[in-house]
């Protein structure tokens, strides 16, 4: 052969590696409405920066007559790119070769970018549409699957890893995706679940539907597996893209500073009138989170799930922070299992990877009632207790208005380690709202009063008279537990300023093998 017969062969085995399972499979994966992996990769990468690896790697396999039957790249697509010129590695599983299932070499190539990824501190990027283990290679499939899952755990809190499902993800394989920081899940043709209807209806004879069981909308409103729910693909890729821009390359980096035109001083007036005059009236936290960050810009995660409080990413004068916000709008802002878990999870990726957290306080308390207690909010509200006090990026908490009982510990106080503690005139710090600390503590005299009317008065006297002492922000702030209290429209200066003089904070845990969180 000639030097150029050997790269016209190179430039043939290539082009073969890029047709995957071949013209059919690609034209029944695009009447399925889905992209293919390497579509994918170059929405996902900027423009020529992707570059492959094991392009020409292919399965071990003999039996099932699997030895005729080989796709150069055995069904997973594996390389390095950048997005925004930032080093990123991914991989991309291709459901045209065997749909995507998961072989001895197909998980190598996975495991050799997560090993390199790791070496040189930068993302891992996973785009699934697999039909789980392939079912010829048995045990070896497994195997592989479990290496990755390894490296998904050995990865976790030194590089950010983030998951998009794209088509099915079922079985052990949902673990992988579990294992990472976000999972993206597309509308229309993505499930997740371990086990699947047909095994559901043997099992236990219950009957229901794919998307019922593991579809994006059940993950992204009822389990709150999925981060994300797009549209499209593209949308879910452009969606990582952006994500990218709030998050480190690793847990040693700083997250990318933004260049901003919003000016740090810019006062927001209206949030001045924000806060209802009536304690009870609900507003929209979302409205407070718009007016101070910059750009009015905030990355919403898990948006319809445990919407009783907010979470997200934003910047204040171009640096990346974390969100977290009761939302009076919803179930009055109380703190449940859902919304302690959702929260808890968040605190410690922005911990891991040092970007600051930002809480906005409006919280009536933890929802009472045996459902709750039932289902163990004593461990999930220790999640969020948890995370907030082991957490030592800066950490600003701002309150707007009530901040009652234990809840009022567990979002960011002072005492675990809160590094500004701000509250609003309107905020309220005090250990229950003053109907029912009037219950409590006047219960004997009002069982005495019998007249209805003058039962009333003398409530309202009493709640009057509570609110007055303590239903407001001086007495924690007089006790030091409260750094300052703020005019509202000051808020955005006020978090820029305290972001900057914490820019160089340093704190540390104990040494330790690890914490023991309440799982
Ligand atoms: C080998 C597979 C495969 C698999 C699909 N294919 N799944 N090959 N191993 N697991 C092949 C099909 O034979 C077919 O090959 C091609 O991929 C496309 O599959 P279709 O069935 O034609 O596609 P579709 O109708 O879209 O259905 C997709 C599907 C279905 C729902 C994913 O293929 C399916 O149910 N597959 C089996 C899923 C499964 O049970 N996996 C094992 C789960 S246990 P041709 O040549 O016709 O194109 C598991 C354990 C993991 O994953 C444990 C980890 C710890």
């Amino acid at each position: 052969m000639t030097n150029q017969e050997k790269i016209n062969e190179l430039i043939e085995k290539r082009a073969e590696a890029r047709m995957g399972g071949g013209e059919k499979r690609i034209e029944s994966q695009h009447n399925k409405g889905k992209l293919t992996a390497r579509e994918r990769i170059l929405l996902l990468l900027d423009e020529g920066s992707f570059e492959e690896y094991d392009m020409f790697v292919t399965h071990r396999t003999k039996s099932f007559g699997m030895w005729d039957q080989k796709f150069l790249s055995d069904g997973v697509v594996t390389g390095h790119g950048t997005i925004d010129g930032r080093l990123i590695y991914v991989f991309s599983q291709d459901f045209t070769v065997f749909g995507g299932s998961l072989s001895e070499m197909f998980a190598q190539k996975i495991c050799k970018i997560m090993d390199q990824a790791m070496q040189v501190g930068a993302p891992v990027i996973g785009l699934n549409d697999s039909g789980g283990a392939r079912i010829q290679e048995g045990v070896r499939s497994l195997a592989g699957y479990a290496e990755i899952f390894q490296r998904n755990i050995l990865s976790s809190g030194v590089i950010p890893q983030i998951s998009a499902i794209f088509g099915p993800c079922a079985g052990g394989a949902v673990y992988s995706p579990a294992l990472t920081d976000f999972i993206i899940m597309s509308e229309k043709s993505s499930y997740m679940f371990v086990t699947g209807p047909k095994v559901v209806k043997t099992v236990t004879g219950e009957d229901i539907s794919v998307e019922d069981l593991g579809g994006a909308n059940v993950h992204s409103t009822k389990s709150g597996i999925s981060h994300f729910m797009v549209e499209s693909e593209e949308e879910g890729l452009l969606l990582i893209r952006k994500m990218m821009s709030y998050i480190p390359s690793n847990n040693l980096e700083e997250p990318p500073i933004t260049e901003t035109k919003d000016p740090i001083d810019r006062l927001e007036d209206e949030l001045n009138e924000l806060i209802p005059e009536n304690p009870n009236k609900p507003y929209d936290v979302k409205d407070v989170i718009h007016a101070i960050t910059d750009e009015h810009e905030f990355l919403e995660i898990q948006r319809n799930y445990a919407k009783n409080i907010i979470i997200g990413f934003a910047r204040f004068n171009g640096m990346p922070v974390g969100i977290v916000a009761n939302q009076p709008d919803y179930l009055a802002g109380v703190l449940d299992i859902d919304a302690s878990r959702k929260a808890a999870r968040f605190v410690r990726f922005c911990d891991a990877f040092n970007i600051p957290i930002i809480t906005l306080v409006d919280v009536p308390g933890f929802l009472p009632g045996s459902a709750q207690e039932l289902g163990g909010i004593i461990i999930h509200g220790a999640k969020l207790l948890f995370a907030y006090g082991e957490a030592t990026v800066p950490k600003i908490t701002i309150t707007l208005r009530k901040s009652y009982g234990g809840a009022h510990d567990v979002m960011s106080c002072k005492q675990l380690r809160g590094d500004l503690n701000y509250a609003w005139p309107s905020a309220e710090i005090a250990v229950m709202g003053a109907k029912g600390a009037v219950e409590v503590l006047e219960g004997k005299k009002l069982r005495e009063i019998v007249d209805k009317e003058e039962r009333q008065k003398f409530i309202s006297e009493k709640e009057e008279e509570y609110i007055e002492n303590f239903a407001n922000p001086y007495q924690a702030a007089k006790y030091g537990f409260i750094d300052d209290i703020i005019e509202p429209r000051n808020t955005r200066f006020r978090i820029i300023r305290g972001l900057k003089i914490l820019s160089t904070k340093k704190d540390f845990n104990p040494p330790k093998k690890h914490s023991n969180i309440p799982l």
